[in-house]
């Protein structure tokens, strides 16, 4: 093979090159109940059985603190008609702000979970803290999903219906995608 031509990517923005990311809105709350949402782009399954997830997070988010006060939390799953409130959510912090009001999106009662789901979201994925770990600037959270439910027409076993769920998936910066509503398989 000749040599290849590339483009040199500096080590800090490396991690780009795996992106776009399925983007999650995680809600949470803290032991005062009050809740709260964090837009992520560092959001993977990690177990079938038992069923987990992890999402990466800043200890400087004050997300961070209530996953850590309380153990529970919500990975719900946005679309493309709810990106400005997405953006806003990975924007601002809930520190002193009701990112809830303040994005018009609408706390509803979880199953399993104290923190709310976001009414706004087309899947939900409620979770209690399975493991913690520490990895250079972020914190993996392991959530064992305990509850998983999705909008009716939005999701079959089979997957998603993409014509319905434009999901959003972060390029980089200010720059998201979705995906073109449309199946390929492979020819084996
Ligand atoms: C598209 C997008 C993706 C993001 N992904 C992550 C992420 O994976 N991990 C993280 O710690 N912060 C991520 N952020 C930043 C947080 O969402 C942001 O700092 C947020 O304001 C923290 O809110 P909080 O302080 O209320 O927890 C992302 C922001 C955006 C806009």
């Amino acid at each position: 093979m000749e040599k290849k031509d590339v483009v040199n990517v500096s080590p800090s923005n490396s991690v780009r090159l795996i992106h776009p990311m399925h983007t999650v809105l995680v809600s949470c709350a803290g032991k005062d109940g009050k809740p709260n949402i964090i837009t992520l782009a560092w959001a993977m399954p990690t177990s079938i059985s038992p069923p987990l997830v992890a999402v990466s997070i800043a200890p400087r988010r004050h997300s961070h603190s209530l996953i850590e006060e309380t153990g529970e939390f919500v990975v719900n799953i946005p679309t493309m008609d709810i990106l400005d409130a997405t953006f806003y959510c990975g924007r601002v912090s809930g520190r002193d702000r009701d990112k809830f009001k303040e994005a018009g999106l609408t706390p509803m009662p979880a199953r399993k979970v104290k923190p709310p789901i976001i009414g706004e979201c087309v899947a939900h994925l409620e979770c209690k803290l399975y493991g913690k770990y520490p990895t250079g600037d972020h914190t993996i959270f392991v959530g064992e999903i305990v509850e998983a439910y999705a909008n009716k027409g939005c999701f079959s076993e089979a997957g998603y219906n993409l014509e319905k769920a434009k999901m959003i998936f972060h390029v980089g910066g200010n720059e998201f995608a979705t995906l073109e509503p449309k199946i390929h398989k492979p020819k084996t």
